[in-house]
């Protein structure tokens, strides 16, 4: 049976993605300010969401991996996506990914939808870590992680070539152990 996961939180909800969150899937990506430091250029091509919907609705379904639509409770408006994904059952870990699109920078809103991705990633998934790759100079994105929890592992120097543009990856992780112990000392 298709995987249809949704999370509730105080001013969100995450769901599966679906075909009617097209225009606001391109336009977040067709951004250059929300892509600068992702490893693939702003989408030009409006086909090219479609098709990645079509995916990652495939994908969701068979709990391949999740790019959960993050969306306002009060209004179902679509604001960005936070996903886990590379998921290895062996060994218990994952990668985490998120963006929003840049009206809704600085609201708290990916606090909320990354606190939700995390529990069920170690409570519903049982994963034992999780981990980041994000770009050293994206500071938005190291707060977020920081704000959850994770640390910087490591650093991999030119890791990534975009559009001819060169850049480097900060590693993140976070255990399952530390996460449990942050959220005992929140309790
Ligand atoms: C990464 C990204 C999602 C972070 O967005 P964000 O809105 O800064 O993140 P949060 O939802 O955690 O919001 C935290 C900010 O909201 C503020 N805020 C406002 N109201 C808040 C509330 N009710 N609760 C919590 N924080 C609130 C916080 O003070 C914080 O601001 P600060 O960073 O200036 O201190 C966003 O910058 C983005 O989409 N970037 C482009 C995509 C990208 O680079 N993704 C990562 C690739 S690895």
């Amino acid at each position: 049976m298709a995987y249809t996961k949704t999370i509730t939180t105080e001013r969100l909800i995450l769901r599966k993605p679906q075909p009617s969150d097209e225009a606001d899937f391109f336009a977040m990506h067709a951004d250059p300010e929300v892509m600068r430091y992702f490893s693939e250029p702003p989408w030009q091509d409006a086909s090219i969401a479609a098709r990645k919907l079509a995916e990652d609705i495939a994908a969701f379904e068979s709990e391949e991996f999740f790019r959960f639509a993050v969306t306002l409770k009060a209004t179902g408006e679509y604001m960005g996506s936070c996903s886990l994904f590379s998921e290895h059952r062996q060994n218990r870990r994952a990668e985490i990914g998120y963006a929003l699109a840049r009206p809704h920078w600085g609201k708290g809103y990916m606090q909320e939808a990354l606190s939700a991705l995390l529990e069920y990633a170690f409570i519903e998934r049982d994963l034992n870590r999780l981990e980041a790759d994000i770009d050293p100079l994206n500071t938005a994105s190291a707060s977020a992680l920081e704000r959850q929890g994770f640390s910087k592992e490591g650093f991999l120097p030119e890791r990534w070539i975009v559009g001819g543009h060169v850049s480097d990856t900060a590693l993140y992780g976070l255990l399952r152990r530390t996460w449990e112990a942050r959220r005992k000392g929140a309790a």
